[in-house]
């Protein structure tokens, strides 16, 4: 196959620099994601990824891995009694996760703006249970392709995203899939204020990216405000990034639990939606 070259700007590309640190912790000894799919990928790309982005650095590149770990081990959790659900992936950029987490019986269907949902279907293998949707998170008509007419169950996942969208946008996605998906859950990560504020006044960087506004931020101690969002959130769960490797995983577990520290890697939560309720 002939190399690809992404033409991606703003947030999107951010979805090159994210894949970079995964594939990165894929190709080292014992690593924390089985990724070979990431690994190909990279070679499949034609994009100066250390110009852009710098040399990975082993414990960005780790908390890296362990944040999509973390993801696939929540999704594993709900496909654990609900096998046949379907796994949605808003902003799922050149995630692997299907590839990761596939059962043989999940359905997944990925939510992309439209430059990076022709990317995925260019460079990533098809499945008969993988559909890829160009459309952006924000116009919820996505919840409308979710074909599931027996309840077999939904988790969302939104890895990377929802800190790039309006609070306001957030809010409107968490209340639209606690209103039209009971019985589901929805993961997500969150950036803490202080960082959050270098990337709106552009002074955050990521070798020679300048990271994109982040435009919605949370502190950890802050999650159990997302309940607000709809009566029909009935858990808000702090999910735990998995262990690591050596010392490093070591020190990327310390840091994430320790106050001071911890805002430093994103806060992993998953919500929880009961049955249906009007409001
Ligand atoms: C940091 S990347 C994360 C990609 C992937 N989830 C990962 O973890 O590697 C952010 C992603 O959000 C996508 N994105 C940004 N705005 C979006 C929107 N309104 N709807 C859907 N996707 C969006 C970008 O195209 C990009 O792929």
């Amino acid at each position: 196959m002939a190399r690809v070259r992404p033409i991606l700007n703003g947030v999107p590309e951010t979805l090159l620099w994210t894949l970079y640190n995964r594939a990165y912790e894929a190709g080292q000894p014992y690593p924390v994601l089985d990724d070979p799919v990431a690994l190909r990928l990279l070679k499949d790309l034609d994009y100066p990824f250390e110009e852009r982005f710098g040399r990975p650095n082993a414990f960005h590149s780790q908390a890296q891995g362990l944040r999509s770990r973390c993801f696939d081990l929540a999704v594993q959790g709900y496909l654990a009694d609900r096998p046949q659900a379907t796994v949605v992936a808003l902003g799922d950029g050149l995630e692997t996760g299907f590839w990761r987490v596939d059962n043989g019986r999940l359905n997944w269907l990925s939510v992309e703006l439209p430059e990076v949902a022709e990317l995925r279907r260019a460079l990533l293998p098809a499945s008969d249970r993988l559909r890829t949707l160009s459309r952006s998170a924000t116009d919820l008509s996505w919840l409308d392709e979710i074909e599931d007419p027996e309840g077999r169950g939904v988790v969302v996942t939104t890895q990377g995203l929802l800190m790039y969208l309006p609070p306001k946008e957030v809010r409107r996605i968490l209340a639209a899939c606690a209103e039209r998906l009971p019985g589901g859950v929805l993961v997500l990560d969150t950036m803490a204020r202080w960082l959050a504020r270098g990337t709106v006044a552009g002074t955050s960087k990521a070798g020679g990216m300048t990271i994109p506004p982040m435009r919605w931020a949370m502190n950890p101690g802050e999650r159990h405000k997302l309940r607000s969002a709809h009566p029909g959130i009935t858990e808000v769960r702090a999910l735990r990034l998995p262990r690591g490797r050596g010392a490093m995983g070591e020190l990327i577990r310390i840091q994430s639990l320790l106050p001071g520290l911890r805002t430093l890697t994103p806060a992993m939560t998953q919500l929880r939606f009961g049955g249906r309720t009007s409001h």
